[in-house]
């Protein structure tokens, strides 16, 4: 049965051609795709666990877990998600974007099998090392700062997972080469061109952290005698930030393909999209400043211009890609004769695909939840109401727990009918799925980001309402939060684990067919019209794109007056 999962119709050469995307898939490309997505599946299930005494931990009225555990299941949360699962699926979109975009076998397929052997190996080790973690190591948290010590095998785990995304995507890296030396010249196709960008700014952060993880291994195995702690924060946000930054322009990449194949979008200007991409490779690293706004050691206008003025130009790009994607849906959805009013582009589109819903939610959600709280909280002053506090915590699920796990979700779905050729087990749950998850998960987020925000209740600890060790300070008024929160966190897993049950069953006991046309816009309508895309009406996105503004400068406002109540100033 497992072999059979690695078997489609291919011809003498080794190629199929795929009847939902047009594109000339090689059988080494696809295989490949297949077990990354698979081992990334395998990550989001193990990180998800965890994430059960987390969320029952900080849920007070549960509080699960003591804090030696706590921090032990925090750990391996954030390690198994945030790094694992989000990884192994861009190696998977690597070579989606490069070698199967652009009809090419996958160039040194050994050594994408050294890499995700290395990177499988690197995974067990830091997952053993949290796992057996005992005093005076130190349960390293996502960012294992220093000089808190953790185990030197968890140190060495990293550097061995970073070494092996490097070794796994040389073959995109060759694939372009390639492409650029016998390829007939003119330019990348978009999501290739995305999933180029996405490899530099990767490989910029993977030498980050090579260079912070070695540093620590070296001081932890005692051939250092000591660890500068300010200059391991300032190298490990390289990569702490940089692999945020993969996982974004991934997901837009991932937005870009899977809006044009399952939506009908068209890419309204080329130029602009290309630009915006560009816009990341340049500013995106500086923005990972933002982590550092409120320590001590660099300076305010070190901190001023890396984080609220370099930024921006990451954010404009963004903003462009969330203007372009809609209004490509728009205009090509127009263009097919399904317009209809305002919206009608909208609400007629294939909302029961969970290929498409996820994609959209993913933008909607990213864009509302994690993007603007993102641009708030990276501004110098306003940071200082969101640091260190669950509101932290709150935003960047907006963008990691939101905006790209939904978007991978869909990427999934989306292998599933089209490469592993399955119809969908329990095909309901599969439409209900990324609505139950997005509706849950963005409950519990706001939730984080109101307790933090409105009652400080900080990051990391395992219990606030009821003690906070050594002082009387009491922060049980955001009890009633926590009891949102609570329910709304074990939902969101629920949800998350129905993705998994879909996904799993689907592959293994998915009844074998090739994809039908329910995954392509509008079972295949033509255009009704040879007008060029950018002359179709998008005003709906523009409305849309008003309301966006709308939420944006409503959130900043009340950001300054919650700012503006912390401490009075004058006598
Ligand atoms: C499925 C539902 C999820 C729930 C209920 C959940 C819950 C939580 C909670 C309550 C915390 C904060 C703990 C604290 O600071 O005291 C946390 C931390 C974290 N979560 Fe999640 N989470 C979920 C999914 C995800 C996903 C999908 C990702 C990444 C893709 C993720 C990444 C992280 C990271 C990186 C941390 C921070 C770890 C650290 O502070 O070092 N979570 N999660």
């Amino acid at each position: 049965m497992i072999f059979d999962l690695f078997d489609n119709d291919y011809d003498e050469d080794g190629f199929r051609t795929c009847n939902v995307t047009g594109m000339s898939i090689h059988r080494s490309v696809e295989n490949p795709v297949k077990v990354f997505g698979l081992t990334a599946v395998v990550a989001l299930v193990v990180g998800g666990f965890f994430a059960i005494g987390v969320a029952l931990t900080r849920w007070e009225f549960v509080g699960l877990l003591g804090p030696e555990e706590f921090y032990r299941w925090l750990s391996l949360h954030a390690w198994n998600l945030l790094i694992f699962w989000m990884v192994f699926m861009e190696i998977a979109i690597l070579y989606v974007g490069g070698p199967m975009v652009l009809g090419r076998r996958l160039p040194i397929p050994k050594i994408a099998k050294v890499g995700w052997g290395t990177m499988v190996t690197g995974a067990l080790v830091i997952n053993y090392a949290i796992w057996t973690t005992e005093a005076p190591n130190q349960a390293p948290l996502l960012t294992s700062y220093a000089p808190l010590p953790s185990s030197p095998y968890f140190y060495a785990g990293a550097i061995i997972f970073i070494l092996g995304s490097v070794v796994a995507a040389l073959p995109f890296f060759v694939s372009l080469w390639q492409e650029k030396s016998w390829g007939e010249g003119g330019s990348l196709p978009l999501v290739t061109f995305g999933a180029f960008v996405t490899s530099i700014i990767a490989v910029e952060a993977l030498l980050g952290g090579l260079a912070v993880m070695v540093y620590a291994f070296l001081w932890r195995i005692e051939i250092l005698e000591s660890i500068d702690a300010a200059v391991y924060r300032q190298v490990f946000w390289i990569i702490g930030h940089g692999t945020q930054q993969i996982n974004l322009v991934a997901m837009v990449t991932v937005w870009y393909f899977l809006t044009h194949i399952v939506g009908g979008a068209e890419v309204v200007s080329e130029k602009v999209s290309r630009t915006a991409f560009v816009l990341y490779i340049f500013f995106i690293n500086l923005g990972a400043a933002h982590h550092l706004l409120s320590d001590p050691v660099v300076s305010i206008s070190w901190r001023i211009w890396n984080a609220s003025y370099a930024f921006y130009g990451a954010t404009l790009a963004s903003l462009i890609h969330a203007f372009a994607i809609p209004a490509g849906i728009e205009a090509g959805r127009r263009r097919r004769g399904k317009g209809g009013g305002l919206f009608g582009w909208l609400t007629n589109a294939p909302w029961k695909n969970p290929v498409f819903s996820a994609t959209i939610f993913s933008i909607i959600l990213f864009g509302f939840v994690g993007g603007i709280t993102g641009v708030v909280m990276g501004q110098v002053q306003l940071n200082m109401t969101w640091v260190r506090t669950l509101a932290t915590v709150g935003h960047f699920h907006g963008t990691v727990a939101l905006g790209t796990t939904i978007a991978f979700m869909g990427l999934v779905y989306f292998v599933i009918r089209t490469m592993f050729m399955r119809e969908f087990r329990f095909g309901r749950l599969a439409s209900l799925q990324p609505y139950l998850y997005a509706a849950t998960m963005t409950a519990a987020t706001l939730m984080l980001m109101y307790i933090g925000l409105l009652y400080g209740v900080p990051r990391r600890i395992h219990s606030v309402v009821r003690d906070i060790p050594g002082t009387d300070f009491s922060l049980s008024a955001a009890e009633p939060l926590m009891m949102i929160f609570g329910p709304f966190a074990l939902l969101a897993i629920i949800s998350g684990a129905a993705f998994v049950v879909v996904a799993l069953a689907s592959v293994l006991f998915g009844e074998r067919k090739l994809p039908g046309s329910d995954l392509v816009p509008d079972e295949g309508v033509e255009f009704e019209s040879d007008e060029p895309v950018h002359k179709f009406d998008m005003r709906g996105t523009f409305v849309i794109t008003l309301i966006f503004l709308g939420a944006f400068i409503v959130v900043y406002i009340a950001n300054w007056y919650l700012l503006s109540q912390l401490w009075s100033i004058g006598p």
